[in-house]
């Protein structure tokens, strides 16, 4: 299966870290955002990145620009008709997805592969959504994407071979490493990642040390690149207590359900970085 045109579904924090990598690999690529004023606002994300790595020195102008000629973005979910892979990158919630797949289904030519970078969902629900479930699969990218070497490819029972390995294929030209996992709630990482996040919160929450201090013991104590509180606030503290609460779900086991912290801290809205205050406060830039 060639894949020469790739669309992504949503330009948020995962969709635009997804475009930019596969742009820069040399896919021409179309994102779908909910209006035209978000379409406009992912294109100037995106503009705003490479022009940053441009003033750093870590990209030529040339690249810059032909990166750029290959990315556009529209309203309409219909305009990705022409694409070989559709890489959906939508908000959490498993029945928008599902919607999204059957209609993907009925826009998409019969060769199109459907992935997800679903963290959290059920692929196989998706799957079965549309009339193809053998060519749909998990493509789970981790945060920051251009920045993380690796994404999870995960296969439902119903997903043909080759569908996993035109999957895989990709995942190794947009310059990743592939690892293969079936589809059980939460993948390889977040099943190890989410219990640790939220076992730091809960010995936060019981006084043991400040967060600070937590963070720099586990950065300097375990050469972790960033202490659970950084690396919550740059997850998202939303994001977390979801998928904490789909494997609390999925498994019944104390140990994935979300501390009383942290939903309150969603209910205040304290997201983290994308709201410039999570268990830090971040300044506008
Ligand atoms: N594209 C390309 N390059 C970029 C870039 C972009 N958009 N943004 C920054 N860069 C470059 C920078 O120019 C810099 O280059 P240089 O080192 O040559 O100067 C380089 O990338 C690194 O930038 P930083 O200085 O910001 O990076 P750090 O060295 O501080 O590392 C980090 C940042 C990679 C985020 C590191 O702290 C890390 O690995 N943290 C852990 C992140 C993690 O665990 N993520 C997984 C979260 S879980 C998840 O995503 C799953 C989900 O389902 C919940």
């Amino acid at each position: 299966m060639a894949i020469k045109n790739v669309g992504v579904i949503g330009c948020g924090l995962m969709g635009s870290g997804i475009v930019q990598v596969a742009a820069q690999a040399g896919y021409s690529v179309l994102f779908v955002e909910a209006s035209d004023e978000l379409v406009t606002r992912g294109l100037g994300r995106l503009r705003d990145t490479l022009e940053g790595l441009v003033a750093r020195g870590k990209l030529d102008a040339r690249a810059k620009d032909d990166t750029l000629g290959r990315i556009a973005g529209t309203p309409r979910l219909e305009d990705l008709k022409a694409s070989d892979l559709v890489i959906e990158a939508m908000t959490e919630n498993q029945a928008l997805k599902n919607e999204t797949f059957a209609k993907l289904d009925r826009i998409c030519p019969a060769h199109t592969l459907l992935a997800s970078n679903t963290s959290s969902c059920n692929v196989t629900a998706l799957a079965a959504a549309t009339r193809r479930p053998g060519q749909v699969v998990g493509m789970h990218f981790f945060n920051p994407v251009p920045l993380m070497k690796l994404v999870e490819v995960v296969r439902t029972i119903l997903t043909d071979e080759a569908a996993a390995r035109a999957a895989t294929e990709f995942v190794r030209a947009v310059g990743k490493v592939p690892v293969q996992a079936k589809d059980a709630t939460a993948f390889i990482v977040n099943r190890l990642l989410v219990p640790y996040l939220l076992d730091a919160i809960r010995v936060y929450e019981g006084g043991l040390a400040s967060l600070e201090d937590i963070d720099q013991a586990m950065k300097l104590g375990c050469g972790y690149p960033m202490g659970p509180f950084t690396l919550l606030d740059l997850v998202g503290l939303d994001t977390t207590m979801y998928v904490a609460e789909v494997m609390f779900e999925e498994f019944r086991e104390a140990r994935y359900a979300p501390p009383p912290l942290l939903k309150r801290m969603v209910m205040a809205g304290r997201l983290g970085r994308k709201t410039g205050r999570g268990f830090y406060t971040y300044d506008a830039k």
